[in-house]
């Protein structure tokens, strides 16, 4: 098991992180109770009170690394430590969600750090133990208690997820079976076939998702039958 540095609270354990890596620090665990500034992709508060697991892996990069498929190795290893669990089937809904039932239970943000020595840090929020969220998420969020009525062992979470998370590292990623973590993360998406509105920072676009590209990119196919290369946005699952 990789180091863990386990804090009460911290702004964010992506800051904490990255203070270590500056003391050249690599393949640790940080992770915080609570958050004070936790943060979501493009920038977003992330609600990162108490009861729910908030965690960063801090990994030494080359600079050829792609970081999408990072991203993706978390979420098949949140997926997968969830079922473990919990016996809940979690859906990933592209690029990074965690979502059972419309319902947000997590997120990846994954950061390159790229300068003299390169890192990548590795964010991973879930929802665990809340019974609650504030007004601005209570219809979007859920937790695994709320779902599940019981509560989880947090610890036992984070564990499954860094286990399953070197074991995709080590052996699809470092062997470049970049291949399978797509299949993978596919088994485990539930974006792929569905009809989609997709927001990005400048446009709004509806289509079908019908697959991602060798860079993880979303396919989207729009109603003249053209193909857009979605590389970022949220998405929209239209049931
Ligand atoms: C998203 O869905 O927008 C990504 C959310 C990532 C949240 C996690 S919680 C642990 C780590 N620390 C942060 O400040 N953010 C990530």
């Amino acid at each position: 098991m990789n180091k863990v540095f386990h804090f009460k609270s911290l702004t964010s354990t992506q800051d904490k992180a990255k203070e270590f890596s500056k003391k050249g620090l690599s393949d640790i665990v940080v992770v915080a109770d609570a958050q004070t500034r936790g943060k979501g992709r493009f920038n977003r508060k992330w609600h990162s009170g108490k009861n729910g697991l908030w965690m960063s892996i801090l990994l030494k990069a080359r600079n050829t690394e792609k970081l999408q498929y990072i991203t993706f190795i978390a979420a098949i290893s949140v997926v997968e430590a969830i079922k473990k669990t919990s016996k809940l089937r979690t859906k990933i809904k592209w690029p990074n969600d965690i979502i059972y039932k419309k319902k947000k239970l997590g997120g990846i943000l994954t950061e390159g750090i790229f300068g003299k020595n390169n890192f990548m840090v590795v964010g991973i929020g879930l929802n665990v133990n809340q019974s609650g969220f504030p007004k601005e998420i209570r219809d979007t969020a859920s937790s695994l208690r709320m779902i599940k009525h019981r509560f989880f062992d947090v610890k036992k979470l984070m564990e499954g997820i860094v286990h399953g998370f070197y074991y995709s590292y080590a052996n699809y990623y470092r062997k470049n079976k970049l291949g399978y973590i797509q299949r993978l993360w596919k088994k485990h998406c539930g974006t792929i076939g569905k009809n989609v509105t997709v927001f990005t920072v400048t446009k709004k676009l509806y289509g079908k998702a019908i697959g991602i590209d060798k860079d993880c990119n979303l396919l989207l196919k729009s109603k003249n039958g053209g193909i857009i290369k979605i590389t970022e946005g949220d998405i929209k699952i239209m049931y």
